[in-house]
């Protein structure tokens, strides 16, 4: 099916379905770009959003592939008389910051919910999934992250007392924001945020989904980075070019993560072939979170074209090795010192013959830039909460 998406004309003549089933040609590869909410919160403004836009420019970060200038919950005003929503004070125009997004070559992403409240408390689209994809389209919005929240109080109020009954709710509130952004025939990416509810990487792609959060937020700290990569695994037969698990937005250089932390997480997240919304305020971030974040050999992981995501292979101890096989043939190693124990270094052998592999490897260590030789039993001696990361161009 999705092979044949690609192929669909966008013409404004087709059918309103027809022309949605073009915008999954969105997400071929995972969404990178930035979004508000893990650095700035409540507080965003139209000047914040502007300065990440000019940030991604002059940092070279949208060269390395961060297109998605995404703003979260606190931008929306109140309805007029006819239900249609304004931006509130702090984003007095919203064309014109569009346009301005769109003028530096990048792409503009924006919030809303299915329930008549976001999470903050804002105006959602309940009732108005139509008025408010039109007015996305009219600003030339690309990108939607629809977040469940206040409609559990709906599901809970229609459907006291039957689970199977909100889930349902829960997934037709999914489908009808997607029918509405079809229906503008504008490519719009349609992120759904409801925690990984009811298994939503079996039906997110049948609701137009082209990725879904699978946990609940993210927090800049390693305890709650490591505690979502933990529930990621065997989630990997889900993805794929156009519709992704989102193990949530990064924190790369924010709160308290040391640089392997950074490291560490940067590099699962793209094993997990996981959309790269940088988190952090891009317009003062250390020249050490530049690097890791534009590191273009671990980003080459992400954004593989064959869009396999990351298998976990083993673990040893608290050491564990994820494999993520490669266009052209070519396997991606992790090996990550999740250990507890700050002192540690966790002597560890790489058995190579468990991932497959007979005999020395030649690889690229993609942090150091070095072209090493593994050998079955290899030692590795990783820092806490440090990892290698390798690409193997021809395993063996
Ligand atoms: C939820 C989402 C977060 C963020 C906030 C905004 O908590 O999971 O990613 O969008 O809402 O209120």
């Amino acid at each position: 099916m999705l092979a044949s998406v690609a192929a669909v004309p966008q013409a404004s003549s087709q059918a309103p379905e027809a022309r949605g089933a073009a915008r999954t040609a969105v997400a071929q590869t995972p969404p990178m770009g930035w979004n508000s909410w893990n650095y700035f919160h409540r507080n965003v403004t139209e000047q914040d959003v502007k300065a990440a836009a000019d940030a991604l420019v002059s940092t070279g970060m949208k060269d390395a592939g961060y297109i998605y200038v995404n703003i979260d919950d606190t931008w929306q005003g109140e309805r007029n008389a006819d239900g249609v929503l304004s931006a509130n004070s702090k984003f007095p125009d919203m064309k014109g910051l569009a346009d301005y997004v769109h003028s530096k070559g990048l792409k503009l992403g924006i919030y809303s919910g299915p329930g008549p409240k976001t999470c903050a408390g804002y105006a959602g689209s309940y009732g108005h999934e139509q008025q408010d994809a039109d007015l996305y389209a009219s600003w030339g919005v690309d990108y939607l992250k629809y977040d469940l929240c206040s409609y559990i109080g709906i599901m809970q109020k229609q459907a006291p007392n039957d689970k199977p009954a909100q889930m349902r709710m829960m997934v037709a509130a999914y489908a009808k924001m997607d029918k509405a952004l079809k229906a503008t025939g504008r490519p719009i990416v349609y992120s759904l945020c409801q925690y990984g509810w009811d298994a939503v990487w079996e039906w997110a792609p049948s609701v137009g989904g082209n990725l879904w959060r699978t946990t609940g937020d993210i927090q800049p700290n390693w305890d709650r980075v490591y505690a979502i990569l933990e529930q990621q695994a065997g989630l990997e037969k889900y993805a794929g070019p156009g519709h992704w698990n989102d193990p949530d937005m990064l924190e790369v250089g924010n709160g308290k993560l040391t640089e392997a932390e950074n490291r560490s997480h940067f590099s699962m997240w793209a094993m997990l072939a996981a959309p790269l919304l940088a988190g952090n305020d891009l317009a003062h971030m250390s020249p050490e979170v530049l690097r890791i974040l534009t590191n273009r050999d671990v980003i080459a992981i992400d954004q593989d074209r064959l869009g396999r995501q990351a298998t976990r292979a083993y673990a040893d101890g608290e050491v564990e090795v994820w494999t993520r096989h490669l266009e052209h043939g070519a396997l991606a190693v992790a090996v990550l010192n999740a250990g507890s124990d700050r002192y540690a270094t966790h002597p560890f052998r790489l058995n190579l013959s468990r991932l497959g592999l007979h005999g020395p490897q030649k690889a690229k260590d993609l942090w150091s830039g070095r072209e090493v030789t593994l050998t079955n039993n290899e030692p590795i001696e990783l820092a806490h909460h440090d990892i290698l990361l390798v690409r193997i161009p021809q395993p063996k």
